[in-house]
Order: structure tokens, then sequence, then C-alpha cells
């Protein structure tokens, strides 16, 4: 227990749960640079850029505080991405809080699953597949895709599937590591391009 309590506290520390306090409306301000690739409002409508409307502040401010540490470090820690290093570079932890906070705020637009892919999209995601080791992606994101902000799991729901599929390779060969205790890329070394594809198909229209 006592164990248990200081890995709580030691990634609340680490996630910058004790650090700034997120303001909406300044965020709001500071958001104009992101408009171009994520929508005004976070509804991004180019499929390989995320939408972040929505998507829980703690997520987002872990990610672009890893996007900064990887710019600082020449991709080696954090979550390495040419364009999202850049950007996060010149950002404060105060100008992260904001605009996290703000894209949090927003409302997000949903997608559409194709009717082919609702069926075994379903099992996969809620079932996972215990013959090959996949556990059910709902015990961490939600029977919605909704995710836990507390826990750090992101809101999965409604993403565009090319930047889903992207994100699942990324974790399988490891060029995306910035998930606590390898939790992602256990998952995703186990799956399929087919099964990335029915779950990224099967995550847009899920809400
Ligand atoms: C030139 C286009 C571009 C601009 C401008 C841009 N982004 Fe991004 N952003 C991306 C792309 C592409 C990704 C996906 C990176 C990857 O594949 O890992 C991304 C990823 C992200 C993520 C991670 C989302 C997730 O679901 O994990 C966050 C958070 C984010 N951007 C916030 C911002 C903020 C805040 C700004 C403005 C300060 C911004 N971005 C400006 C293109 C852009
Ligand atoms: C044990 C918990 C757990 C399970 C089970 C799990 N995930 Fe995740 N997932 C996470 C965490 C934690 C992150 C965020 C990592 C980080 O902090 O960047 C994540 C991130 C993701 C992302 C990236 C989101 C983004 O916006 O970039 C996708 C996509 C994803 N998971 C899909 C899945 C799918 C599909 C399954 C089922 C096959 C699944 N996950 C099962 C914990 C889990």
């Amino acid at each position: 227990m006592k164990k248990l309590c200081v890995l709580v506290f030691l990634s609340l520390g680490l996630s910058g749960a004790a650090s700034a306090k997120g303001d909406p409306e300044a965020g709001k301000a500071k958001s104009a640079v992101c408009a171009a690739c994520h929508g005004m409002d976070g509804n991004s409508m180019i499929p390989i850029n995320p939408k972040i409307a929505g998507q829980h502040a703690g997520y987002l401010e872990k990610q672009l505080k890893e996007f900064k540490l990887a710019s600082q470090t020449g991709g080696e820690e954090g979550r390495n991405n040419a364009v999202m290093n850049g950007m996060a570079a010149p950002l404060s932890e105060q100008d992260m809080a904001d605009l996290a906070a703000y894209f949090a705020s927003q409302e997000a637009k949903p997608g559409e699953t194709p009717e082919n892919y609702v069926e075994a999209g379903q099992a996969l995601y809620r079932g996972g597949d215990e013959a090959r080791g996949i556990p059910s992606c709902g015990a961490c994101h939600g029977p919605d895709g909704n995710g836990m902000g507390l826990a750090g799991f992101p809101d999965i729901s409604g993403q565009h599937p090319d930047y889903v599929v992207a994100q699942l390779k990324a974790f399988r060969d490891g060029q995306r590591a910035n998930d606590m205790n390898g939790m992602m890329r256990d998952i995703a070394m186990k799956l399929t391009d087919e099964d990335m594809d029915i779950l990224a198909n099967y995550l847009a229209g899920l809400h």
C-alpha cells in the first residue's frame, strides 16, 4: 500500500498535476497557431491531424510536455514528432496548461463507423482476444472510448482512423514510447494491420 501511494504521488508529480492551472480563456487567445492543423475548436478536418476537442486536459498537457521534451533531447525522450516538437518547444508550462484547458472545454465532433466494421470492431474493442493476449480496450478507455482523465487514459472515440492507425503502429514499433509502463506498446505489439484498421474505423463512430 505504501509503495502504491509513493507511485501515485510520483506519477502525479511527473504528469504535472501540481503545476500550472489552465485557464480556457487564456488558452483560446493562444490557440490561433494551432487552428491551421487542429481546427479552431480542436476538431481537425485533416485525417492525420488528431482531433483534440473534448480530450482530457491532463492528457493534452502531458502530450505537449512530452513533445517539448523530445525537442530538447533530440527525440531521445518524450514523444517525438517533427511537427509537434517544433510547436511545443516555445510553450511555457502555463501556455500548455491554458491550451489544454481550452481544447478540453470544446465539444468533440464524432465521426462515423462504416457498417461493415461495426460487428468485428465491437467484438475486438470490448472483448479483446484472449487467445492472442489482447485485453479489452474498454478496460482502460471505457465502454464508449471516452477514457478516464485522472488515470491518464485518453478519449479515443470519434478520432480520425488514419491518425489512430498511425499511433497504433508507432506504439507497435516503439517509435512512440511515452505510455506509462509500456501499456500501449505491449498491446499494439499483438495487433495485426487488419486489427488496427478494424479498431480505428470502429472508434471513429463510437461515443
Ligand atoms: C502544422 C500542423 C500542426 C500545428 C500547427 C499544430 N499541430 Fe498539434 N499535431 C499535429 C500532428 C500531425 C499531430 C500528430 C503527431 C503524431 O503523429 O504523433 C499533432 C498532435 C498533437 C497533440 C497530441 C494529440 C493526441 O491525441 O495525442 C496535441 C495535444 C497537439 N497536437 C496540440 C497542439 C497545439 C496546442 C498546437 C498549437 C500550439 C498544435 N498542436 C499545433 C499537427 C499540428
Ligand atoms: C492498460 C490500459 C490500456 C488498454 C487496455 C488500452 N489502452 Fe490505449 N492507451 C492507454 C494509455 C495510458 C494511453 C496514453 C499514453 C500516453 O500517455 O501518451 C493510450 C493511448 C492510446 C491511443 C493514442 C491516443 C491519442 O490520442 O494519441 C490509442 C489510439 C489507443 N490507446 C488505442 C487503444 C486500443 C485500440 C486498445 C485495445 C486494443 C487500447 N488502446 C487498450 C492505455 C490503454
